[in-house]
C-alpha cells in the first residue's frame, strides 16, 4: 500500500470543498418528509434488508415503498460519504472545479441519487466561490429499478437551494439494465462513472455480460476519463478461474489494468483504498433514524 492508499482509508467528516453534512440532510429530510414520518417505513427496510441480505437485489428496489424506503434509511449516510470521497479524491475534485468545461458523468446504478447528492454537493461548493463561470455538470444516472420520481424531486432542490445558476447542473435519468441497454450512454464523451455499491448485483445477475461492459468501457472511453468504483470492503464475491478463486475485484483489475505487474490495460489506477472507513460525527448532525458509519473499498481509475 503506497502513502496516497494509506491517507485515504480515513474519510473526513465533512470538507472545505463540499456542502455542509446539515444541508445535505436537509434535502434528504425536507424531499422525504412524508416517508420519514410513514408509519410503514420501518417494515419496508425490514423487507429491504431481507432482499440485500438473500442479494434478490432486483426485489429489493422492484416498488414506490421499498425504493424510498431505501432511499430514507441508505441514502444520507452515502451521499455524505460521496460527498467527502469525492472532493477527497484530487482529480474529481479538478474535474467538479474546473470553471469553463461542460462535464459529463454517468453513475451506473446511482438511481436511489447518493451520487447525484455527493457531486452535487461538491460542485455547488465550488461554484460558490466562483458563480459567474460557465462549467456546467450534466449527469446521466442509468438504473434497472425506477427511481425516477427521487431523481427528479433532488434535482429540482438542488437547482433551486443549492445553486446561484440552476441551469448549471441538470440529471437524465434512464431507467434501464446497464448490462442489455441499448442507449447510447455516449462513453465517449463521459469525464466520470461512477459504479458504487452496483458491482456486485452486476455480477451477481450476469456475470459475462458484466465483463462485457468493462471491456466496452475499455473499448469506448475516451483519454482521461475517470471512472470511480467502490463496494463494502470485504463484500465482493468470488469466481473460479480454473483451480482457484479470486475476489472478483482481481477480475475487474485484471480487465481494467491488466496482469498483475504488467499493467499492460488501457486504464491506470490512481487512487485507492482496501478498506476506507467514513464516520458520522454524531454530534453535528441529526436525522429521524441513526446515521451508520461506512466502510468501502474503492479504485479511482483513469483511461491512458
Ligand atoms: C445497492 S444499490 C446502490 C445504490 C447507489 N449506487 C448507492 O451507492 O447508494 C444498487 C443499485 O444498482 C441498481 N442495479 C442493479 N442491477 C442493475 C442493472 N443491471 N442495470 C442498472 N442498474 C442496476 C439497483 O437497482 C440499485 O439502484
Amino acid at each position: 500500500m503506497n502513502k496516497d492508499e494509506l491517507s485515504n482509508d480515513l474519510l473526513p467528516f465533512t470538507t472545505n470543498d463540499s456542502l455542509e453534512p446539515i444541508k445535505i440532510l436537509d434535502l434528504i429530510e425536507i424531499n422525504l418528509k412524508h416517508i420519514l414520518n410513514s408509519p410503514e417505513l420501518q417494515s419496508f427496510i425490514q423487507i429491504v434488508k431481507g432482499d440485500l441480505y438473500n442479494r434478490d437485489y432486483l426485489s429489493a428496489f422492484n416498488s414506490d415503498e421499498k425504493r424510498f424506503a431505501y432511499v430514507a434509511r441508505w441514502t444520507p449516510a452515502r451521499a455524505l460519504s460521496y460527498s467527502s470521497l469525492f472532493s477527497s479524491l484530487k482529480p474529481i475534485k479538478a474535474l467538479l472545479q474546473e470553471p469553463i468545461q461542460i462535464k459529463n458523468v454517468l453513475c451506473i446504478g446511482g438511481g436511489a441519487g447518493s451520487e447525484l447528492i455527493g457531486l452535487s454537493s461538491v460542485f455547488c461548493r465550488l461554484k460558490e466561490y466562483n458563480s459567474s463561470s460557465s462549467s456546467e455538470i450534466h449527469i446521466n444516472i442509468i438504473d434497472i429499478a425506477n427511481w425516477s420520481t427521487v431523481i427528479n424531486h433532488f434535482t429540482k432542490y438542488i437547482k433551486e437551494n443549492w445553486l446561484y445558476h440552476g441551469e448549471k447542473l441538470s440529471t437524465n435519468f434512464i431507467c434501464d439494465d446497464i448490462l442489455i441497454t441499448n442507449t447510447d450512454l455516449q462513453l465517449n464523451n463521459l469525464d466520470l462513472i461512477t459504479i458504487l455499491f452496483t458491482t456486485n448485483e452486476l455480477f451477481t445477475e450476469k456475470r459475462k455480460e458484466t465483463i462485457k461492459l468493462l471491456q466496452k468501457l475499455n473499448d469506448n472511453c475516451k483519454s482521461g476519463t475517470l471512472l470511480l468504483i467502490a463496494e463494502s470492503a470485504g463484500s465482493y464475491s468470488h469466481i473460479i478461474i480454473g483451480e482457484r478463486k479470486f475476489p472478483i475485484q482481481f477480475l475487474i483489475d485484471t480487465i481494467l489494468v491488466g496482469k498483475p505487474n504488467e499493467n499492460n490495460g488501457v486504464w491506470e489506477i490512481v487512487n485507492s483504498s482496501e478498506s476506507c472507513w467514513y464516520r458520522i460525527n454524531q454530534k453535528e448532525v441529526e436525522y429521524s433514524m441513526k446515521l451508520e458509519n461506512m466502510r468501502f473499498f474503492y479504485r479511482l481509475y483513469r483511461k491512458k
